[in-house]
């Protein structure tokens, strides 16, 4: 174990090093959460818009492999009401230890998940979702930066982010947004974070549940590749930006993403699948997925190979803590 990464926020959370899997939807199931958990970093199972029973069904296979604690991640957001307290209904029911929320910063849902006990990490993008979040009784922040995969919140490089969150509140911050080094974490931990969020860089991952198309996209993509886009977002409120690799819809090939029409692309065990959807290829998908969004952060370009979730823990580890026991700070 290294010391040198350890981390209160790691003593809260109740895993070794402070490398946390992002709660990606779709991608984040009990296979990737239970290799990424561990392995020492904490877990958050991706189940935005899914069912109690999946719920269920992902918390139990991830116990069954792992008696360490991890979490479930929701989008208040982009839920629908009565699924919304029906997934917080299931989490409490199931004792899950911690949960991430993300979008818009809904206090009264922060309020039911502290009154029963749940550690609430909230993934914010701006200073002032930051000081709402810490308002509603939030134990951990996560600052996002525009960096980051899949939905982003804010505006904001995540350095700045970072840097102006730590010095405004009083929580411990996770930062998000590009991370797939043990030198971006090193870097992360010098602005005053408590660790790391990462997504991309696990999806890359043999235990990730995208569809393989993805992943090769990921390890294929170069430097420049991403784009932050609002042309998928069908199952979101409007005009939420998404970060993915480039392709056919963002080229503007496959029509206008506005237009309201609906075309089948693609089919989730009898689900359709829309063109303009923010659905990502999953593993139980078929379909046209390259025109699907294909989620990725900026540091995508860094990925070389699909590796296992605990090779990748375990670079982004050895190399962060080369770093910090070595003395130099990060070379910027
Ligand atoms: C495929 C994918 C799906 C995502 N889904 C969610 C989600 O359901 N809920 C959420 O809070 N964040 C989601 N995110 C955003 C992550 O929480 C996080 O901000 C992001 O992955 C960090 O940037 P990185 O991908 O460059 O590491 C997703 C990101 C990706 C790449």
């Amino acid at each position: 174990m290294s010391d040198a990464l350890h981390t209160p926020v790691c003593d809260v959370l109740g895993c070794t090093y402070p490398v946390v899997l992002a709660g990606m939807g779709g991608v984040a199931r009990s296979e990737l959460v239970a290799a990424v958990t561990k392995a020492g970093g904490f877990g958050f199972l991706g189940m935005v818009r899914e069912p109690p029973a999946l719920i269920e069904a992902e918390v139990a296979r991830v116990r069954e492999v792992t008696g360490r604690p991890f979490g479930v991640n929701i989008i208040p957001a982009a839920t629908d009401s009565s699924l919304l307290d029906a997934e917080i209904t299931t989490c409490l029911a199931l004792s899950v230890s911690a949960m991430t929320l993300f979008w818009d910063v809904q206090p009264a849902v922060v309020r039911r998940l502290k009154d029963a006990g749940v550690i609430v990490v909230y993934q914010i993008g701006s200073l002032d979702d930051a000081k709402r979040a810490e308002d509603a009784g939030t134990d951990i922040l996560i600052a996002q930066g525009r960096e980051a995969g899949g939905h982003v919140r804010g505006n904001e490089p995540r350095n700045r982010l970072v840097t102006d969150v730590v010095a405004a509140v009083s929580l411990p911050v996770l930062a998000a947004g590009g991370i797939v080094s043990g030198r971006d974490l090193a870097e992360a931990l010098s602005l005053g974070a408590q660790g790391v969020v990462v997504g991309t860089a696990f999806m890359a991952t043999h235990e990730a549940f995208a569809h393989d198309y993805h992943k090769q996209r990921l390890i294929e993509a170069r430097d420049g590749d991403t784009l932050l886009t609002t042309d998928f977002h069908i199952n979101w409120p409007e005009g939420a930006m998404v970060r993915v690799l480039n392709n056919s819809v963002t080229r503007g090939l496959r029509g206008d993403p506005k237009s309201g029409s609906r075309e089948a692309i693609g089919d989730e065990e009898g689900r359709t699948i829309y063109l303009f959807s923010t659905d990502s290829p999953l593993r139980s998908m078929t379909g046209d997925f390259e025109a699907m969004a294909l989620y990725a952060g900026e540091g995508v370009g860094r990925l070389q190979s699909i590796v296992s979730a605990e090779e990748r823990m375990r670079s982004i580890v050895d190399e962060a803590t080369a770093i910090l026991t070595a003395g130099s700070g990060p070379e910027r």
